[in-house]
């Protein structure tokens, strides 16, 4: 199966003919289109809908998870439905089978990275903010633990790692992502592990147990040689 993958379209009405374009080979060069997450800019159906048809035309098999920018304005539930209806696969903490290969996806969290793990200790506040790292880290193992496919592919939109958050400000680094993923695709095993949300991290990485992880913010795919809008994994 060939995979193409972008993220972080932050995607708003202006941008709809440089989408198309974008869009309008990618057909021939994958099986499957995955976006991995902040597909709107500010979470509107307004910006949902234009984007849904850009993709709907494109005529090719999507997986999606939300991004932070999704959940914006508050009608992530909303844009879930949306994308539904227009065939897309949205994972929340779900799994997908597709010719063999299996998909596992959630949106993630932020909490850093190794040694610098934020733990729920002290205020209710710290607890509360570590616990929705955990509940999110929670989804992915759930959904990963129902694939029984030989392949299997982790989507999300916050880093698992460190590696591919490095080229941003040390200081926003926990907010890029937490290591708390990569456990779990360590537990579980994973082929190949897309993310974006880390607009000018790296390209790829490894988690400690080895699985690939590759970074698709389309910024860096944009700013590679030859520049690309989506990235081809072939799996
Ligand atoms: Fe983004
Ligand atoms: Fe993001």
């Amino acid at each position: 199966m060939r995979i193409a993958a972008t993220a972080d379209l932050h995607f708003s009405a202006s941008r709809h003919n440089a989408l198309h374009s974008q869009l309008s080979r990618v057909r021939d060069e994958a099986d499957v289109l995955v976006l991995a997450g902040d597909l709107t800019n500010y979470g509107l159906p307004d910006e949902m809908e234009p984007l849904l048809n850009v993709v709907v035309r494109s005529r090719i098999p999507t997986i999606a998870v939300l991004g932070n920018h999704d959940y914006e304005s508050g009608k992530q539930i909303e844009l879930m439905r949306m994308m539904s209806a227009a065939g897309i696969k949205v994972l929340d903490g779900t799994a997908y089978e597709r010719d063999g290969v299996g998909f596992a996806g959630t949106k993630g969290f932020v909490g850093g990275f190794g040694r610098g793990v934020l733990t729920a200790f002290g205020e209710p506040e710290i607890k509360q903010f570590v616990q929705a790292s955990i509940d999110e880290t929670l989804k992915l193992e759930r959904a990963m633990a129902q694939l029984r496919t030989p392949k299997r592919v982790v989507v999300i939109h916050y880093s698992p790692i460190a590696a591919t958050v490095q080229g941003e400000a040390a200081e926003i680094f926990p907010f890029l992502g937490t290591s708390r993923l990569g456990e779990v695709v360590d537990r579980q095993g994973a082929d190949l592990v897309l993310h974006g949300h880390a607009h000018h991290g790296q390209l790829e990485g490894k988690t400690t147990g080895g699985s690939p992880v590759y970074n698709v913010a389309i910024t860096l795919l944009q700013s590679r040689q030859p520049a690309s809008d989506y990235r081809i994994f072939d799996i």
